[in-house]
């Protein structure tokens, strides 16, 4: 790599975080949606063990996250969903110019959410995956967003705050609001999490982890 060599007075990004989004609402894949909308709900409805699991992590709604191992063998929708976000994934994988030595990114884990009203979900990062990435089913007025903390934050140790018109790049937790059909990637090493939903009634979306093998045998 060439020695950058930037202009006079000018700053230069380093290490920059990204996300990627696409809106799939009114696209070739908007009746998926819909379809997996009543899947998710068919799905948490007959999964009494994922209901106690959530419970029992105090979680307010459902996820499939520890009871249905994978959905995309159970339901033709949720298949159908693999080879959108496997397409989703590669165009990730192009834009973040990983160096993948002609592999492609695998699903890995893959799991319902419905977060009912009040409910909502710490910071976190999902272990063991490349990259990770959330497609947004319902999202009702007033749900929540899902919000990204800096990576650095732990290193700030006498940094001032940002003024609250700062560039979001340069805030150190940024919410990005979702819609019905909205597709979210990131780094699995990004800090994320989903402050209380405030809409009248759940919130549905569908998370998953993407790995890629770089072993050469
Ligand atoms: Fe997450």
């Amino acid at each position: 790599m060439q020695p950058n060599i930037p202009a006079a007075g000018s700053l230069t990004p380093l290490f920059v975080t990204e996300v990627y989004r696409t809106d799939l609402a009114g696209t070739s894949a908007d009746p998926l949606i819909t379809r997996l909308e009543a899947a998710c709900r068919r799905i948490a409805a007959e999964d009494k063990k994922g209901w106690e699991w959530s419970a029992a992590q105090g979680y307010l709604g459902y996820t499939s996250y520890e009871s249905i191992v994978d959905p995309t063998k159970i339901d033709p929708d949720f298949a159908e969903l693999k080879a959108l976000l496997d397409v989703q994934a590669l165009i990730f994988a192009r834009l973040m110019e990983f160096d993948l030595r002609g592999k492609v990114p695998t699903l890995g884990a893959l799991w319902i959410n419905i977060l009912d009203p009040n409910g909502s979900h710490g910071g976190h990062t999902h272990p063991h995956s490349v990259f990770s990435g959330t497609i947004y089913i319902s999202v009702p007025e007033g749900a929540s967003a899902l919000q990204f903390e800096d990576p650095r934050l732990g290193f700030m140790m006498h940094a001032p705050q940002r003024l609250p018109n700062a560039r979001p790049y340069r805030q150190v937790m940024v919410p990005m609001a979702p819609a019905r059909g909205t597709l979210l990637l990131w780094e699995s090493w990004l800090r994320h999490e989903v402050p209380t939903n405030r809409a009248k009634t759940p919130r549905i979306s569908i998370s998953f982890n993407y790995d890629v093998d770089l072993r050469t045998s």
